[in-house]
């Protein structure tokens, strides 16, 4: 995710579900909350309850209920899983990899996959995977964990900490790539389940009178934090026959093992631009030989503020920011050119590029009102243009359970905003925040740390998540 927690605004909301989760800490406790059956059925459970507790594993969930939760977070929480989890994301935190580098992450994946004997289609993206479990056939859900780390030095002395210089995995992806292989794992247990169900209420019998679930595609994804990696995946295929797509991020905004999320526009569109004003070098005594840039240049600074606060919807937030103003070195001269930079970002496609094609005008009308030339950059060919990652409705009721969190909207963005612009989709938060051990720090803060007790619980999520929809898929 980039720039996206340093400017939270959820205090508020948070403070009072977090006297509900200091009462509940297991993270078992957690998971209940936020995946309690909002479906009854499950008639091979109340015919024999027993079976449940001898065969976890094994729970027939032909409608989705609490027991099928329940019998997926006791694989994910089995002693062995959560130790094998949280060595897969010590390992990938000591070896930081940045966008479109992650080498040795992506064989980790491979190696892991392999031993689970789970089939993936490798390179997508350069260093991306993309992998599926349960029969090959439609219907296709997608869960997707990015992979690179943050040219950031770390701050956190503990054992594990990245032994790059300069390198960090502070943005949590370690974690999203452990908890995705995690469901991978607790999905292969299942996959008989995905296969072959007796369950005529999904109504697809195949030739072994039992009905075909469908396939569940995992996306290990490079390069969210740079460079785009989304969009170079979906250019690569992976996306075929996806029909819908979930992922998450790691919040110290929230509890360990707490869901949050909302409908519709969470993240926001995000740009950036760098504008070139150009004028004519010249003494500074003697200002009417020259044509000044600074001058223009400070004017375009003036009246891009007007962008946001006079011409958008006071109900639509956006920003419009210049954080970069670079001209001149000599303090009797004037120079030549000015540089200057910075973001907008914005909720909705259109307020987004309306912010582009304003700013662009703003720039070069105010430098030619002070003779001067501009020229506006906005980087489309870096892929630096992120839209709105905009939550589904369907999708969003997917992920959302009994206590679950609604969360504001924030202005970071992240690069699953391309997946959510192509399919249905959901992106939620997941809890690490734990002050007893002080993973309180935000995101890209070199003292970034997490709960790992948040790995099983994220693994057992992603595969409900995933389980969940192909079984309630109609
Ligand atoms: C925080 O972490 C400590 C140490 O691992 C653990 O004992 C405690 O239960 C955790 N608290 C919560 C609220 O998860
Ligand atoms: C329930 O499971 C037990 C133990 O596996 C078995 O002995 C019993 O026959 C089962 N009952 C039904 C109704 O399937
Ligand atoms: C957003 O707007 C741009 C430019 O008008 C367009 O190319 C793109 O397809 C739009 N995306 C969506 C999801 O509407
Ligand atoms: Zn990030
Ligand atoms: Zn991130």
């Amino acid at each position: 995710m980039k720039f996206r927690f340093s400017i939270l605004l959820l205090s508020i909301l948070l403070a009072v579900s977090v006297a509900v989760s200091v009462a509940e800490p297991t993270p078992s406790a957690a998971y209940n909350r936020v995946l309690f059956p909002d479906r009854r059925c499950q008639r091979a459970m109340s015919e024999n309850s027993t079976r449940l507790g001898a065969s976890p594993a094994a729970a027939e969930c032909e409608v989705w209920s609490e027991a099928c939760s329940e019998a997926v977070l006791k694989v994910a929480l089995q002693s062995e899983t959560a130790e094998w989890l949280r060595g897969i994301r010590r390992k990938i935190h000591a070896n930081p990899e940045l966008a479109f580098e992650e080498i040795e992450t992506s064989r980790l994946v491979r190696e892991e996959l392999d031993l689970m004997e789970v089939n993936y289609r490798y390179p997508l993206a350069k260093t991306g995977i993309r992998a599926w479990i349960g029969t090959g056939g439609p219907p296709f859900v997608a869960i997707r964990a990015d992979m690179d780390a943050l040219p950031i030095q770390e701050a956190v002395e503990w054992e594990h900490r990245s032994k790059v210089a300069g390198k960090m995995h502070a943005c949590g992806h370690d974690a999203h790539v452990a908890m995705l292989l995690g469901a991978a794992k607790i999905l292969k247990t299942r996959e008989h389940l995905l296969k072959d169900m007796k369950c005529e209420m999904i109504g697809k019998l195949n030739l072994e009178g039992g009905c075909d679930v469908g396939t569940v595609i995992l996306i290990f994804q490079p390069a969210e934090e740079a460079g785009n990696g989304a969009k170079r995946m979906m250019q690569d295929g992976a996306l075929e026959d996806v029909e819908a797509i979930f992922a998450a991020h790691v919040s110290h905004e929230h509890p360990t093992g707490i869901i949050g999320s909302r409908p519709g526009p969470l993240l926001a569109g995000c740009g950036f631009f760098r504008a070139v004003i150009r004028g004519k070098k010249g003494f500074a005594a003697d200002p009417h030989r020259s044509v000044d840039p600074v001058l223009a240049a400070s004017a375009s600074v003036i009246s891009l503020q007007g962008i946001v606060s006079r011409e958008s919807n006071p109900l639509d937030s956006q920003v419009v920011s210049v954080t970069s103003f670079n001209g001149g070195n000599n303090l009797d001269m004037i120079p030549d050119t000015v540089v200057l930079g910075g973001t907008f970002r914005a909720f909705s496609n259109t307020s987004f590029y309306q912010l582009l094609e304003r700013i662009e005008q703003v720039i070069v009308e105010q430098a030619s009102v002070y003779r001067c030339w501009a020229e506006v950059d906005f980087f489309e060919k870096e892929y630096t243009i992120y839209p709105p990652t905009v939550n589904d409705e369907r999708m969003y009721e997917h992920v959302k359970k009994k206590n679950f969190r609604v969360v504001p909207p924030m202005m970071g963005a992240e690069d699953f905003s391309f997946y959510s612009e192509v399919v249905p989709s959901a992106f939620f938060y997941i809890g690490i925040r734990n002050e007893t051990l002080g993973s309180t720090h935000t995101g890209h803060s070199p003292y970034f740390m997490i709960d790992e007790d948040v790995l099983p619980i994220g693994a057992a999520t992603h595969a409900t998540i995933a389980e969940r929809y192909l079984i309630e898929h109609d």
